[in-house]
Order: structure tokens, then sequence, then C-alpha cells
């Protein structure tokens, strides 16, 4: 995947460094010739050796160590880098790279760059909430320094909060965005609605479906992965939130379209992966009906169809919706991209073992208003996500 690229890791003095061992691994593995530059902090915690032994190439801490014969090092490393990766991350280091310090070889790098810089920060939840980090942060994000944002969890001094170093796999994902990516969504605003809805019928029981989010995660890391802003509005789902993109956890219909109106005026392109709850009950009951009760007539209700209320006030938006379907698949499909005033719907046959609702692959037709049809192949729901968004990009201003 990464064959031919030239990464350089810094690595600076946060406990996490350890994790950059198995990060250089995962970065070679994936074909990139990975040369590691380390702080003098990061030195104490993980030895130079150690990643000398796991990439074969010189490691430098010190602005004056010249491996490189013939070359200025950091000027080696500054032009002849595809990328340069810094994780973990200091609040220190953060502060040093937002002011433009270059006082040892990892950000004299930085300064000599024109590289595209990916940085994941690793710190104590205090720290990173400081305003003087929450600035530098801000001011190298305005400088579009890629951050893979830090996860949720037990540091190691105890404390709970925001600060751990994402996750090597994270890591790699923006480094492939950012190196193998097409940037054809930068400048698009697009908002995707995925998974299921929950109505509730007491406060333990439910109407729900199959959806696991799976389709509609995938659609919202691809349009990120090219460039676009993503908000995703996600019915419960077991899957975690994708890095560099809003989300918004719902649960009913309801929320959903609420949801949605609140990041409309934003949007250019709406993508309604979710598989919305048709009907909810009329009413919701405060206490667990018991069993004893004896049988139980339940009285449903339609839920707003938020393609449609949304399609009111589409203006110029792109509306892609999905149709599943069991049956007649592409009549069902071409009807509902005219009721539901889309400019594609994909249509996927829910019916089909191993594609559609929970799987990790899809099968889909793309029906467009122009009459345009185009059949994927079985694929990984990633790939049907970017299969769609080819479509897409074609209809983009
Ligand atoms: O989440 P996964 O497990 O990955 O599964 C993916 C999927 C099968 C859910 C997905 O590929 C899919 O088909 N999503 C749409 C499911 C659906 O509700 O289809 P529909 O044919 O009932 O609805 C047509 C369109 O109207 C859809 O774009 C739907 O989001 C939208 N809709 C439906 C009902 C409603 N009340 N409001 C809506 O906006």
């Amino acid at each position: 995947m990464f064959a031919g690229k030239k990464v350089c890791l810094g690595v600076t003095g946060s406990i996490a460094a350890y994790k950059s061992a198995d990060l250089a691994r995962e970065l070679m593995r994936q074909g990139a010739e990975v040369t590691v530059v380390l702080t003098k902090s990061a030195a104490k915690l993980i030895a130079p050796a150690t990643f000398e032994a796991l990439t074969g190439r010189p490691v430098t801490v010190d602005a004056f160590d010249e491996p490189f014969a013939g070359k200025i090092a950091h000027i080696e490393l500054a032009q002849g880098s595809d990328l340069i990766v810094v994780a973990p991350c200091t609040a220190d280091f953060l502060a040093k790279m937002a002011h433009g310090l270059a006082d040892d070889m990892l950000s004299t790098v930085l300064l000599a760059t024109d590289a595209p810089v990916s940085v994941a920060p690793a710190m104590n939840p205090k720290m990173l909430d400081h305003p003087a980090t929450q600035a530098n942060i801000a001011t190298l994000k305005s400088r579009g320094v890629q951050f893979v944002e830090p996860a949720y969890g037990l540091m190691a001094c105890g404390d709970e909060g925001y600060g751990k170093m994402a996750d090597v796999a994270d890591i790699i994902a923006i480094a492939r965005a950012i190196l193998t990516g097409k940037r054809d969504f930068e400048g698009e605003q697009v908002l995707v609605t995925a998974g299921p809805t929950h109505e509730p019928i007491d406060p333990v029981r439910h109407i729900a479906n199959r959806s696991s989010g799976k389709m509609g995660v995938a659609l919202a890391e691809a349009a990120r992965d090219r460039g676009a802003t993503v908000v995703l509005v996600l019915g419960p789902s077991p899957l975690k939130d994708p890095i560099g993109a809003e989300t918004i956890r719902v649960t009913t219909a309801k929320e959903m379209l609420r949801a949605v109106e609140s990041k409309w005026d934003s949007c250019s392109l709406f993508i309604s992966a979710a598989a919305v709850a048709d009907y909810r009950p009329v009413e919701s009951l405060p206490d667990k009906r018991k069993k004893e009760e004896g049988s139980w007539t339940l009285k449903l209700e339609p839920n707003p169809d938020i393609l449609q209320h949304m399609a009111k006030k589409k203006g110029d938006r792109i509306f892609v919706g999905f149709a599943a379907e069991t049956k007649s698949v592409k009549k069902n499909a071409k009807e509902k991209l005219t009721k539901k005033s889309l400019d594609l719907i994909v249509a996927n046959d829910v019916s089909q073992k191993g594609i559609g609702f929970d799987s990790d692959d899809n099968q889909v037709i793309l029906l467009s208003r122009d009459g345009q049809e185009k059949a994927s192949p079985k694929m990984s729901k990633r790939a049907i996500a970017d299969f769609i968004l080819d479509a897409v990009s074609g209809m983009l201003k």
C-alpha cells in the first residue's frame, strides 16, 4: 500500500513511545521505507537501537547527527520524505512545532519540510485540555497539520480522559489517506446518516432492525479520506466514532431528524445510509410491562421520512439514498429515486447472505437521476463506499 513511500517517523518523550515500534513495523509491512527520529526524552524511554533493528535504517536524535554520507541529515529527511508522522507527540513538542523552535533533529526536520505532517498527541488529559495546548493544536491545524485525535482511556499516571495516543491502525489509516488518497471531496461538507434507529416500547424493549452502521461509517471514512468535512449521524451501533469526523449519536428516528436539521445549513452532500425505523410505538410505557399481563397489542404510528422531509429544503445539495430491497430491487429503487428527490440511489438486495445488513461486504446497483446505471461486484463496504463516491464525484460542482 505504501510501496516506494518514504516515511519519517518522529517519536517524542511520552510513555506511549513503545507503541511506535509497532507503528514503524506496520508502516514497513505496508511497504514504506521508515526512518525514525527520536527526541532526547524519547531516547530515554526507548533505545535508538530498537528502531535501527526494526527499520534497518540509522536513527537520529541530535541536530548534529549526520548518518547519511555526503548529505545533511535534517535536509535529507525534510526534503526526501513523503510524509512525516510524529507519534506519540507530547504537549512540549506540540508547543515547539507551533512556535517554530528547532533545537533537535526532529524539530529541525519539521521546520525544513514541505511534506505533509501527521501528529498523534499523547499526554495527560489536563495537559491536553490546557488552553496553551489547545491554542498550539489550533495553530498547527490551521497550517494543515493532520491530527490523529487522542483516544479516551486510563493514563499511565492513573488519570482517566482523552489523551491516550490513537491506535496504530488509526494512525496508519490517516497516513494511507494522506499518501494514497484522492482529494476530490476537498471543500465538500458531507452529512451521512448510518445505523438503525431504536424506537422504545418500554424502558427495556424497543423496535429495531439489523443495521450495524458499517455501510454508513465506511462512507463517512471514505469521504473524510477524500478531503471532505464529515458529520456522521449514527444510530445505536457498537462501532467506534470514525477519527476525523464529527459523530452525533442518536437513538430514535425523531432524534436522527433533529440532528440532520441541526447540521443542514453547512451540508453540501447528504448521504442517507441509515435504516430508519418506519414506525414507532404510539406510546412508550414508563415502566417495564410484566409478562403476567398477558398478550400485548402494540399500536404503531409512522416515523418522519427524513429524506423526504429534508427534500423540501434540498436547494442545490446532492442527495444520495439507499434502497434496502428483498425483491424487484431495481424497480423499487427507481421508485424511491423519484419519490425521495434523489440524485443517486444505492440499491442493495438485503435478502442475500454475506451482503447488506451487518456484513463486512456489500454489492450494489447505482441508479442516477439521469438514467445511468452501474453495478458493483461484491466488495468490502469500504470499497463500496469509494465506488459510490466515485459516482458522486462527477456530480460535484
Ligand atoms: O448498517 P449496515 O449493517 O452496514 O447495513 C447497511 C444497510 C443495509 C442498512 C444499507 O446498505 C442500506 O440499505 N440502508 C438503507 C436502509 C433503508 O432504510 O432503506 P429503505 O429502502 O427503507 O429507505 C430508503 C431511503 O430512505 C434510505 O436512504 C433511508 O435512509 C431513507 N429513509 C427511510 C425511512 C425513513 N423514515 N427516513 C429515511 O430517510
